[in-house]
């Protein structure tokens, strides 16, 4: 076991931290963890025997607030793991994307994986994953990059995806608002992007900033935030073949 890991997510509705969380306390005595969505500006411990940073897939891409806080830190040569987190769909250059702006802030690269989590637009979609069996794969996981770890010289990590990178997701879209809708601002507080607001007429949403993130939809406490009606009958069309499908989770070492 390693004695402090440092464990960075941006994980809106909980499926990233929870696969990075199973890797971090395989490998870890002690974590360190720090939310990229509330922690604009992190910086790195110098005490860290190894960082780990977790980021989801949004439309194949990593989301910009992730990669721009990741950006933040300062490697100086400390090795890292970072791991990819999606919904059963794909990655594309998501994996790619965050290895690359982890490796420009000076981190070392030991190993990577995409790692497969509950959708959290369509929610049926790889149900309750990371599930046991994926567990025990992450678990294998750490130990191999535990391993690793002892070894003075490592090859660069090479992992699937493209550059440039493919386009991210076009914005313009918002959860919107029920009746039961309560005023108390937790949606503006568990926003990662600020795109919420609470002002003396209600709550209102830029669309501009959203991305779509669901975190306002999970975490508020009336149930009174929802994706729009249409917009998430499309999205349970197109998603739904994924259903009975096991994607597995791929690890790069
Ligand atoms: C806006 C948005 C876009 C997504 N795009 C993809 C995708 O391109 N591929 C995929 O497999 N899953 C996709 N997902 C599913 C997430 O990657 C997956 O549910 C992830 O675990 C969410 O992380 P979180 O639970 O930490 O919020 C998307 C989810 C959202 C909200």
């Amino acid at each position: 076991m390693l004695q402090q890991v440092e464990f960075y997510y941006f994980s809106p509705t909980g499926g990233t931290r929870k696969a990075g969380e199973i890797f971090c306390r395989a490998i870890a005595r002690q974590l360190r963890e720090v939310d990229l969505g509330k922690e604009m500006h992190p910086t790195a411990s110098q005490k860290a025997d190894l960082s780990v940073m977790a980021v989801p897939v949004f439309g194949g891409r990593v989301p910009a607030a992730a990669v721009e806080r990741i950006r933040e830190l300062n490697g100086e040569g400390k090795r890292a793991v970072t791991l990819a987190v999606y919904g059963n769909r794909a990655y594309e250059d998501a994996l790619l994307e965050v290895n690359d702006a982890v490796e420009e802030c000076g981190f070392q690269i030991a190993a990577s994986a995409a790692l497969i989590a509950q959708h959290s637009i369509v929610t049926f979609v790889a149900e309750n994953r990371p599930d046991e069996a994926d567990a025990r794969e992450i678990r294998e996981f750490a130990q191999e990059v535990e391993k690793k770890l002892q070894m003075e010289q490592t090859e660069k990590i090479q992992v699937p995806g493209s550059r440039p990178y493919k386009d991210g997701m076009k914005g313009g879209s918002t959860p919107m608002m029920l009746d039961t809708c309560t005023k108390c601002g937790r949606c503006v507080s568990v926003c990662p992007v600020g795109a919420i607001d609470k002002n003396s007429g209600g709550i209102t949403t830029d669309a501009g900033k959203c991305i779509l993130c669901m975190a306002c939809t999970v975490k508020c406490p009336e149930h009174a935030r929802i994706l729009p009606p249409p917009m998430k009958a499309v999205m349970d069309e197109k998603l739904g073949v994924l259903k009975d499908i096991r994607k597995e989770n791929e690890f790069f070492l």
